[in-house]
């Protein structure tokens, strides 16, 4: 049997991950500090079999006596207002903590995967963004403390590739949405969910041009565990190339729940990207693998899951 450790285990895409995974008839072990995530997002899983979870910081060493045949690094902070909140925790866990898990990885010859993102891209001068390109990213902005991180991240998974033959994986993930983002997250589309489901004021930051792509999470992990299993050590996007503008965006989620909310726009946050588009030609020729859930699909099932008590 396959053991699998999810660091980040208990955070919006970590804890359906572990789902994933033990669905599968791994043995999970789940590593978060709940910073940012909740016990909530794992609590089915906590008594069950062939589960552990783990009270750690990645930013310290981690023990473990098992073999294992998997890490995957995805504890971080990862919603502007978080690490903007956290600003020398994240860079730490980009750093510190991916050197422990590549540790820990290199000790267990483990197959390490780090979650990177399309913000290693900044406000690109090129779009969609092919994984050759190399950004446009301001070093000390207040969203470096995020951006460069991932960028060490990467290298630094990179070196243990180079230097020491680790069998890794760079996974650059573009807007992921889905149940069990936490409302008051600060991403677009949990925002928008829930001022709309309250009938308050929809706050765009800017004049609602700039684009994104929204990834169903069903789709992403699927995607995750294809580049897992293939032999890819480059980076690989994983998104979809759907764009639209956040006005937009805005505007289908008002009509999805029947809402009275207004459109309000308030002031651009610093280093704000204007676009964000994800090129998967690499994705579909290697993993093939592209997103299948429509955005009006994939945003009804988050409203539900936004609309129903805890
Ligand atoms: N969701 C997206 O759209 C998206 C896009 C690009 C990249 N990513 C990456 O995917 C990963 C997961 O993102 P998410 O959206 O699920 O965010 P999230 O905040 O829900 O999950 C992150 C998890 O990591 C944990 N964590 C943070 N710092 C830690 C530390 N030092 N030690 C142990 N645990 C720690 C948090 O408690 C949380 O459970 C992140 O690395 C993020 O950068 C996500």
């Amino acid at each position: 049997m396959s053991r699998v450790l999810i660091a980040g285990g208990a955070g919006f895409l970590g804890s359906h991950l572990c789902d994933f995974f033990w669905n599968k008839g791994f043995d999970v072990f789940c590593i978060d500090n709940l910073s940012t995530g909740s016990a909530h997002n794992i609590r089915h899983l906590l008594d069950r079999e062939r589960f552990t979870y783990i009270a750690h910081d990645i930013i310290h060493p981690l023990e473990i006596d098992v073999d294992l045949d998997y890490i995957l690094n995805f504890a971080s902070p990862a919603s502007p207002p978080d690490y903007l909140r956290l600003p020398v925790q994240t860079m730490l866990a980009g750093s510190t903590g991916t050197y422990n898990l590549l540790e820990l990885a290199r000790s267990k010859s483990a197959v390490f995967m780090m979650a990177s993102t399309s913000e290693i891209y900044g406000d690109p001068e090129v779009s969609p963004q092919p994984e050759s390109y190399w950004g446009n990213v301001n070093p000390t902005g207040p969203r470096s403390v995020y951006d460069e991180a991932k960028r060490f991240s990467e290298a630094m998974t990179m070196s243990y590739h180079r230097e020491f033959g680790l069998n890794t994986r760079l996974l650059r993930i573009f807007n992921v949405y889905g149940p069990r983002m936490r409302p008051k997250d600060g991403r677009a589309i949990p925002n928008f969910i829930d001022q709309a489901l309250k009938n308050c004021p929809i706050t765009i930051y800017g004049d609602g041009s700039q684009t994104r792509s929204f990834c169903y999470y069903e789709d992403e992990i699927e995607g995750i565990y294809r580049l897992l299993m293939s032999d890819l050590n480059d980076p690989v996007n994983i998104g979809n190339p759907a764009e639209l503008t956040i006005l937009r965006l805005a505007e289908i989620i008002v009509e999805l729940t029947n809402s009275d909310s207004q459109i309000v726009f308030q002031g651009l946050p610093v280093d704000d990207p204007k676009v964000r588009c994800p090129d998967i030609s690499k994705a579909e020729k290697h993993l093939n693998w592209r997103p299948v859930v429509d955005l009006s699909e994939g945003l009804a099932k988050t409203i539900q899951y936004f609309a129903s008590p805890l």
